[in-house]
């Protein structure tokens, strides 16, 4: 049977974008039952990490049912403001997020870079206000299908990590998830060996902003278009320690046959 490849030290992170979907009390059953479902398949929370990325107005919904019951399931933020406070409107600050329990926050996803003009500037922003806040930021970087015809497949996401990566301390905990933009909702996936092709120059540029220790340590997730009839592949990958889902994490079977990719690492 084949091994995924991931390193012991690299937890496997399968993670939930849930975007704009599910208000306070959808997610409080979608939580339970996700949790259930997991329980029922024996999942072994000592070698997989789950996280789900809802709403800001679910979080302190989400934070009571997992403390309360104990869930082996953590959560983030889909974005944070680069400021603490002050006249900001609309914006939530990465203390905000600490004190609702947060592990993660997602920076720089490729919605907030289109619809709302974030560049790679205010991306190492967030993920630097992220750390100062004790989050760990999961950068998303990726190519649009432009880029991909002009520059092949890693030089734009390799230059956005670049530059995001420079706003950061050395041994700043983080995670990256690659988000190639023509895959994500298209149910069009890379392949695994695209996102491996790109994943292996993403840890490099890690190596080289962060530390070599940093790299080792820091998970990499594949995004767009991952469903548990392709997980299985990437995590086989040496370079790709999970994966940011996007539509499939919705579905609680979906998501939850995700989760247990090992699974189908054999098939
Ligand atoms: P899909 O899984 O729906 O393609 O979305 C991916 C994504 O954007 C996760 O952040």
């Amino acid at each position: 049977m084949a091994s995924v490849t991931t390193p012991a030290a690299r937890i496997p992170l399968i993670a939930g974008n849930w975007k704009l979907n599910l208000d306070h009390l959808q997610a409080i059953a979608f939580v339970q039952k996700l949790a259930w479902s997991l329980k029922d398949a024996s999942v072994d929370f000592d070698g997989i990490d789950v996280a789900v990325f809802p709403p800001f107005t679910d979080i302190r919904s989400v934070q009571t049912l997992v403390g309360a019951d104990k869930l082996p399931i953590q959560y983030g933020g889909q974005d944070v403001s680069q400021h603490d406070s002050g006249a900001y409107t609309g914006e939530i600050s990465g203390a905000f997020l600490a004190a609702l329990d947060c592990r993660y926050v997602l920076v720089g996803h490729s919605e907030r870079r289109t619809l709302h003009g974030e560049t790679d500037e205010i991306v190492g922003a967030k993920a630097a206000a992220a750390v100062k806040h004790g989050l760990v930021p999961v950068i998303c970087v990726g190519e649009t299908a432009d880029d991909l015809e002009k520059h092949g497949p890693s030089a734009v996401p390799v230059a956005q990590l670049r530059t995001i990566l420079a706003a950061l301390p050395a041994g700043s905990d983080i995670v990256v998830a690659y988000e190639p933009v023509w895959a994500i909702g298209s149910g069009q996936a890379a392949t695994p060996d695209q996102a491996q092709q790109v994943a292996a120059p993403l840890r490099a540029v890690i190596a080289e902003a962060l530390g070599d220790d940093v790299a080792a340590a820091t998970r990499i997730l594949y995004g767009g278009s991952v469903k548990s009839g392709n997980i299985a592949g990437f995590l086989r990958e040496a370079d790709i320690d999970g994966a940011l889902v996007g539509g499939a994490s919705l579905d609680i079977d979906e998501f939850s046959s995700i989760v247990r990719f090992q699974k189908h690492v054999g098939v």
